[in-house]
């Protein structure tokens, strides 16, 4: 309808010349090119900075939020995409302060700014919004997003939860710094990324800032609630913030205090731990089942185990500061993070690295385990089986006994480094792993990551 009105407009006043969605910018795409994930993200802009304000009530379920992003055009818009399930009932919408039109289906949210954005331009959008917000069921039937407890919130939104409670540029290839501002009612207490800047009861309600200065991509993000006990210490050199259901305060003694030795180690052998603070949530959530290695600050479904906790911190350096580009490359975050989990088991005198190896070895050459090959998972179904974990991390292990220990982890020092707080795939880590070690490597990546069947060794 604009582009028809915009036509006759330049062929009445004669100026055929620029057509007319040069100068009105065309939609931006309504999904960022993800084939598991085909409609999340959107194309035509870049996030820089979202903030958040939420208003949550326990009992009745219902969220009340404003989000204002600041994110840059990288074409002409005439028209763009946020990402945000179509339950939450967005109330207005403006652009650069003015009233934006917009429609929501699906989980998409179609902004048309009154004025089309030139390519380059930045621009700020706000989004007013409430709703009860419900969790979504992954291709592999798991929980994802806004997940409701009995007193609160598990907020664990990989691959795909972010929708559910905000709207966004919900791949992970756009990365953004984020403040929070969460009011819960002063029983509860509101736990998400970063350090926390304040805390402000009134009224029966308290409001708590958080604040994420590191790039964090949206299925990192958590607002998690509940009834927990919120330490914030500075400990071994790290501030560490936990939250802890009292449910599970007796088991939680001295979980913030198992912190720093992990990331210590992990420090020596990776490099500098990439954020301002750490901790965890420890929420009891036994129908969840899965801890998420949100940024900062992992969530849990229960006390984590040595093995566990070792895991999640590992994400921190890979997957949340180095980021795969396609979901299809999650074996980069799976894959190093259980080798992590493998080391430090080592490490504490658990288990040795070789042990962790033949036990992920084990499977017979049959076995439906090596039908998967860990860099091509095949489906969003698989995203989380087996094979993306203990393949990708026996990948790792046949790639130091191939380059030695020095080549090794000089690797694993580049990748953290040359990609920190960025994105990057599959076929970076093996120009990496090559050029560092100054070998040829295709053979080997080939047999352990792309083809089905048991590698020999
Ligand atoms: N990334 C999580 C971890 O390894 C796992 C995870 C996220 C997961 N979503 C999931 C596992 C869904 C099973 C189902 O710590
Ligand atoms: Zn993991």
């Amino acid at each position: 309808m604009r582009r028809l009105l915009a036509l006759t407009a330049a062929a009445f006043i004669s100026l055929p010349l620029t057509p007319a969605a040069a100068q009105d910018g065309t939609p931006g795409a309504p999904g960022a090119g993800d084939p598991y994930f085909p409609g999340q993200g959107n194309g035509g802009y870049d996030t820089g900075h979202y903030d958040l304000a939420l208003d949550y009530e326990p009992t009745s379920g219902r969220l009340t939020g404003v989000t204002r992003i600041s994110a840059r055009a990288t074409q002409a818009l005439s028209s763009f995409n946020l990402d945000l399930v179509s339950t939450l009932s967005v109330r207005s919408v403006t652009v650069n302060g003015r009233a934006a039109a917009f429609a929501q289906s699906g989980s998409e949210l179609v902004v048309t700014p009154a004025r089309s954005l030139p390519s380059g331009r930045d621009f700020s959008v706000v989004v007013r919004y409430d709703g009860r917000p419900v969790h979504v069921v992954d291709p592999d039937g798991s929980v994802d997003g806004w997940i409701k407890t009995s007193d609160g919130v598990y907020n664990a939104n990989e691959p795909q939860g972010a929708m559910t409670w905000y709207p966004g540029n919900h791949h992970m290839t756009d990365k953004a710094t984020y403040r929070f501002t969460v009011t819960v009612p002063s029983t509860r207490v509101a736990v998400a990324n970063g350090d926390l800047l304040a805390k402000v009861s009134k009224g029966g309600r308290t409001t708590y800032v958080w604040d994420s200065r590191e790039p964090m991509a949206s299925y990192l993000a958590t607002v998690s609630i509940g009834k927990f006990e919120l330490a914030d210490s500075q400990l071994g050199g790290y501030r560490v913030i936990t939250a802890v259901d009292p449910k599970l305060a007796g088991d939680a003694t001295g979980f913030p205090e198992r912190h720093a030795p992990v990331l210590d180690y992990f420090s020596s052998i990776f490099g500098p731990y990439p954020y301002s603070s750490t901790g965890g949530i420890v929420d009891h959530a036994p129908e969840v089942g899965y801890a998420l290695e949100t940024q900062t600050r992992p969530i849990y479904p229960r006390v984590p185990s040595e093995s566990l906790l070792a895991h999640e911190l590992a994400h921190q350096w890979f997957g949340n500061s180095v980021t795969p580009t396609l979901w299809r490359d999650i074996w980069l975050n799976e894959g190093f993070a259980t080798y992590s989990q493998w080391l430090w088991l080592d490490k504490i005198g658990t288990r040795t690295l070789q042990d962790s190896f033949d036990a992920a070895y084990a499977p017979a050459a049959e076995d439906e385990f090596w039908q998967t090959p860990p860099a091509d998972p095949g489906g969003p179904e698989n995203l989380f089986h087996d094979p993306v974990y203990d393949r990708g991390a026996m990948t790792l292990h046949v790639l130091r006994r191939e380059v030695g220990d020095a080549a090794f982890f000089a690797i694993l020092r580049a990748w953290a480094s040359d990609y920190k707080y960025g994105n990057a795939d599959t076929a970076a880590l093996i120009a990496l792993s090559e050029r560092v070690s100054g070998k040829q490597l295709d053979a080997l990546f080939e047999a352990w990551l792309f083809k089905p069947g048991k590698p020999t060794l």
